[in-house]
């Protein structure tokens, strides 16, 4: 299915155009098709609007043209509350309350929402479980790596079950060893929970490796200037990171985004 397929899509943008008050067109013409249990990444330059893309889909940022169209058939782009539920969203850092412990971080999506700390506690569990954080759930952020607390942000961005996950750069801060361990167990809790995921990164390797579709996007305006299936199997691991068919992908990727990073200069 390409990005404007109209059938079995999550959420779909047609011709999305965003501009800023003082004038940056940060967005011009974007769409998409984002389908049931999709690995999206978005990929460019910085500047090429890909937060301002997930924070459109996120409804913390409304658009300025086109459309956006949930498969529920509610309208987004407006802030509108009732899609709030469907999606979790991963920030570059963790963004975890100091003062309160692992568990309660976690609950804290549900607890908006009005779910006691009791009512709560299976599903908390459940997500520390899908992290690999069980027995963190009682002490405080500043006794956990890095890495860990990123795995804190995934459990709370996914403790309401959200259909969409939504993530910003999320493993950039990260030592190398960690984040290839970290999108390892992604890729995992992605394959069991059948979620869809949109995933920014400035990272070719990265995308290639986890996505099934990378949407090229360059700047001034942002805007998307390809994409491209990775049509691989799942599981992927070490021994599709050292195949030739990787590296193919990520020298073709490549080329797509020097493209982008062209376009710049002109
Ligand atoms: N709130 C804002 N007001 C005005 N301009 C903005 C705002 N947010 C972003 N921009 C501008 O919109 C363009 C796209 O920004 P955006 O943050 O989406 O890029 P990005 O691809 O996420 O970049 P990076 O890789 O550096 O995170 C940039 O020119 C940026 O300066
Ligand atoms: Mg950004």
């Amino acid at each position: 299915m390409s990005s404007t397929d109209s059938t079995a899509a999550l959420v779909s943008l047609r011709n999305v155009s965003k501009r800023f008050a003082n004038g940056t067109l940060a967005l011009q013409g974007m769409s998409l098709n984002v389908g049931e249990h999709d690995f999206i990444s978005f990929l460019g330059p910085s500047g090429c609007g890909k937060s301002t893309a997930l924070r459109l889909v996120a409804g913390l940022t409304r658009i300025s043209s086109g459309e956006m169209q949930w498969s529920t058939g509610a309208a987004a782009g407006q802030g509108a509350g009732k899609i709030d539920r469907d999606l979790g969203f991963v920030f570059q850092e963790p963004t975890l309350m100091p003062w309160a412990k692992v568990f309660d971080n976690v609950w804290l999506p549900l607890k908006l929402t009005g779910v006691s700390r009791d009512a709560a506690a299976p599903v908390v569990k459940q997500a520390l479980e899908m992290v690999g954080l069980s027995r963190f759930a009682d002490v405080y952020p500043r006794e956990l790596s890095g890495g860990m607390k990123m795995r804190v942000s995934i459990a709370r961005a996914l403790v309401t079950r959200p259909r969409l996950l939504l993530m910003d750069e999320p493993f950039a801060a990260l030592d190398e060893m960690t984040r290839i361990k970290l999108n390892n167990d992604l890729l995992a809790i992605w394959r069991e929970h059948r979620f869809s995921v949109i995933f920014v990164t400035h990272s070719v390797y990265e995308s290639v490796y986890l996505s099934n579709r990378i949407v090229v996007m360059a700047a001034r305006p942002g805007r998307v200037i390809d994409e491209i299936r990775i049509d691989e199997p799942y599981p992927r691991g070490e021994a599709f990171r050292t195949s030739s068919r990787y590296n193919a992908h990520c020298q073709a990727v490549s080329q797509s985004l020097h493209g982008a990073l062209h376009d710049v200069d002109h």
